[in-house]
């Protein structure tokens, strides 16, 4: 029967040892870790369980069927709990036997493919949660540098506040004895004196002029933000008529759209507008006509608003220099003006959590959009 089951296996194409006693079983497995192993439970020198164990140590994956004549339910189902893969009675049926075999050996490598897949799993879960230390770490280290940051800028505030509050006192003496001068010693000065001293006072002016934009800045950034509806084509229309009031002889017209409204801090956006209305009135001062326009559009899907003019423009090759403290990409003698306009409007664009930017073309005209 052995022999019939052997040669039946071998024709199937499975490599076959056959053992009759169980010490040679156990030697068998131990040097050649087979897959499967049949197994009678009674053997001359001892049981087939005993092989079963030591199966189970040398390769833990290898099925062990247990193949019995007379055994009882209960010694079957014995052998499963140890760890047994299959029972098969005596007298057997040979499909039943390869059937047997095949699924064994298919299920050793459905788990070998799982516990493959598993490590894999592992394996990337490891390298996941290091990127994830390590990205924990890098923003760690960010928010200690933004703190820290956060506090130069807060210094650097506090710093130019005090300062720009503490060089008005100077700046008015020095403007109000020019002034004394000329008035008081008026018959005692030559026309250059004179000239002298008001250079003197043009000049003073110029810096408190400075000063205070510096100062209002400096304000901008500290501000609290408090947001409400806000008409910003209302804003609008009264910054224009202001214009014109001033300078009642241009010849500049404005188009603002209707019904712009807006969630922001009413004095900051007005601010904003002021900055970009009296921009677009000043360089458009050279110019006999003027058009300057405010309206919505849409910019990467988001809604952008802009206030275009049709004057001196500027070079886009300096755009990065607009938004600078200080920075002016005009000269003092073609425009006057502090440089400090539009890195005040940039903070308070930021801060409501928009960005701004211009295009612009000398003599064209240029066009400021932000969004909020
Ligand atoms: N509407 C505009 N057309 C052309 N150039 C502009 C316009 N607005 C701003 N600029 C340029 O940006 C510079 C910075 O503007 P701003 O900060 O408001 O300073 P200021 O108005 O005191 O010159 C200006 O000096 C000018 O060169
Ligand atoms: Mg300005």
């Amino acid at each position: 029967m052995r022999t019939t089951l052997v040669a039946n296996l071998e024709e199937a194409g499975y490599r076959v040892t056959a053992c009759n006693q169980a010490r040679a079983a156990i030697e068998h497995v131990e040097k050649d870790a087979p897959d499967v192993v049949l197994a009678d439970l009674r053997l001359p020198d001892g049981s087939g369980l005993e092989i079963l164990e030591s199966l189970k140590e040398i390769k833990p994956e290898a099925s062990f069927v247990l193949v019995t004549g007379y055994a009882s339910l209960e010694t079957a189902v014995a052998a499963l709990n140890q760890g047994a893969y299959a029972y098969i009675s005596k007298p057997f049926n040979m499909d039943e036997v390869h059937a047997t075999v095949r699924n064994a050996i298919r299920q050793q490598r459905l788990l070998l493919e799982n516990q493959r897949l598993v490590e894999n799993l592992q394996q990337t879960n490891k390298s996941l949660g290091e990127e994830i230390g390590e990205r924990q770490r890098a923003e760690e280290a960010l928010a200690e540098r933004s703190t820290a940051l956060e506090a130069a800028n807060r210094e650097l505030e506090a710093f130019s506040y005090s300062v720009s509050h503490d060089l008005r006192a100077p700046l008015r003496s020095i403007d109000g004895f020019s002034q004394a001068l000329l008035e008081d010693y008026a018959e005692k000065l030559d026309e250059q004196g004179k000239d002298y001293l008001t250079r003197i006072r043009a000049s003073s002016q110029q810096m408190g002029e400075l000063i205070d934009a510096l100062l209002n800045l400096s304000r901008v950034v500290r501000a609290e933000i408090h947001r409400e509806a806000v008409n910003l084509s209302e804003m609008a229309k009264e910054l224009a008529a202001e214009l014109k009031q001033r300078e009642p002889r241009r010849q500049v017209e404005f188009a603002i759209q209707g019904g712009l409204e807006v969630k922001g801090d009413p004095q900051l956006l007005r601010a904003v507008l002021e900055n970009l209305f009296s921009n677009a009135w000043k360089f458009t001062s050279k110019h006999p006509r003027a058009r300057i326009e405010f309206g919505l559009t849409q910019h990467d899907g988001k809604q952008t608003y802009f206030v275009r003019d049709d004057g001196a423009g500027f070079d886009m090759t300096y755009k990065a220099k607009l938004f600078g403290a200080f920075q002016r990409l005009h000269k003092a003698a073609e425009f006057d003006g502090t440089g400090v306009g539009l890195a005040t409007v940039q903070r308070i664009v930021r801060r409501h959590g928009g960005e701004i930017w211009a295009e612009g073309e000398v003599e064209k005209g240029a066009t400021f959009y932000f969004t909020l």
